[in-house]
C-alpha cells in the first residue's frame, strides 16, 4: 500500500504546510475544529473567513469520503479565531496515522491550543439513543494498541516528549465547561469511553459485545489519533461524539448501520451540536465561575 511506504513527516514538512496556510491569511488561530461526518456545514458559519483546498496545502492527504468536504476554514466564530477541518482523514481510507494526524500539529504550529474534536459514533452503551451527543471522557485506541499508532516512529522532540502521558487526554476543565453550556442550553450530554476501530466496516455483533465488555460507550473510526497527537504537541483536547446509530449486538435483527443513517442522523443533530459548540466557543478562555480546576492542567 502506498500510504505505509510514506516517509515520517520532518519538522521542516510541517513548517512548509504551516507556511502556505499562513500565506492565505494573516488569521492565527487559536482554537482547532475538527468536523466529522454530516457536520462539515458548522464551518459555513466561520466569519471573514478564508477557506483552503487540502490539495493546496503540501503534504495534506486529499478526503476521499462523501459528506466530507476537504478545505480548511479559517476565520471566526463565536468570537474566537478558529481553524477548522471541513472534512477529515482517516485510517481506513489508506492513510497512515501520521498522515490522519498530520493537520493536528500544522494546527498546532498555526497557534492552535485547544482542539474540539467531533465525530460520528455508533452507540454500545445500551442506555444510548440515535441522537444523543456524547463528552469523550476517555478513549480505548485499539489501533494504537495493535501497532497503528500516530506516534511511532523517530521522536519530533519540537513537539513533545517519547513517552507521552496519556493519563489526561481529555482536558477535565473543558469537559467541565462543555457540561456547563450545555446544562444552560437545557441540553442533555452522555459522558463516556469512545472506542477507535480501523473501519471500514461497521462491527460485527460479536464485536460489538465485545467493545461493551472493554467497557466501551460507543464506537468510531476516527478522533483518537488526533487526539494523542494533540495531547503529545501539549494542546488542550474536546471531543464530542453525535451517536448516530445503534451498534447491532445481536444476530437476530433486521437493521443493519449504514453511512446514510450516519449523515442523516448528523443532520438531524447538526443544530443543536451547533449551539453546544458555539456556547463553547464564547466561554472558551473566559475565568471559570465554579472556581479552578486543580485536577490537571486545563
Ligand atoms: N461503528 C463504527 N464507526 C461508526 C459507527 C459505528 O457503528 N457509526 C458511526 N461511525
Amino acid at each position: 500500500m502506498a500510504a505505509e511506504m510514506t516517509p515520517p513527516f520532518t519538522w521542516a514538512d510541517y513548517q512548509e504546510a504551516a507556511a502556505a496556510i499562513q500565506a492565505h491569511t494573516e488569521l492565527r488561530p487559536r482554537v482547532g475544529l475538527v468536523l466529522g461526518s454530516g457536520l462539515g456545514a458548522l464551518a459555513d458559519r466561520i466569519q471573514d473567513s478564508v477557506a483552503i483546498p487540502y490539495d493546496r496545502i503540501p503534504h495534506f492527504p486529499c478526503s476521499t469520503v462523501h459528506g466530507h468536504a476537504g478545505r480548511l476554514v479559517l476565520g471566526t466564530l463565536s468570537g474566537q479565531p478558529v481553524c477548522a477541518m471541513q472534512g477529515r482523514f482517516h485510517f481506513y481510507e489508506g492513510y497512515t496515522p501520521q498522515q490522519v494526524t498530520l493537520p493536528v500539529r500544522v494546527m498546532r504550529l498555526l497557534g492552535v491550543e485547544t482542539l474540539i474534536l467531533t465525530n460520528a459514533a455508533g452507540g454500545i452503551n445500551p442506555g444510548y439513543q440515535v441522537g444523543d451527543l456524547m463528552i469523550i471522557v476517555d478513549h480505548l485506541s485499539l489501533v494504537a494498541m495493535a501497532g497503528h499508532n500516530p506516534l511511532r516512529g523517530p521522536n519530533l522532540d519540537e513537539f513533545g516528549p517519547r513517552f507521552p502521558s496519556m493519563t489526561h487526554v481529555y482536558s477535565p476543565q473543558l469537559r467541565r465547561l462543555a457540561l456547563r453550556v450545555a446544562r444552560a442550553q437545557g441540553l442533555e450530554l452522555r459522558q463516556g469511553i469512545y472506542a477507535w476501530v480501523a473501519g471500514p466496516n461497521f462491527e460485527t455483533p460479536a464485536e460489538v459485545r465485545l467493545l461493551r465488555q472493554l467497557g466501551a460507550d460507543a464506537v468510531g473510526m476516527s478522533t483518537v489519533p488526533e487526539a494523542m497527537v494533540a495531547r503529545h504537541a501539549g494542546i488542550h483536547v474536546l471531543g464530542i461524539s453525535t451517536i448516530t446509530n445503534m451498534a447491532v449486538d445481536e444476530l437476530d435483527v433486521r437493521t443493519e448501520p449504514s453511512h446514510e443513517e450516519v449523515l442523516e442522523t448528523g443532520r438531524q443533530v447538526l443544530p443543536r451540536l451547533s449551539q453546544l459548540l458555539l456556547g463553547i466557543l464564547e466561554q472558551l478562555y473566559q475565568p471559570d465561575p465554579t472556581g479552578p480546576d486543580t485536577t490537571s492542567g486545563p
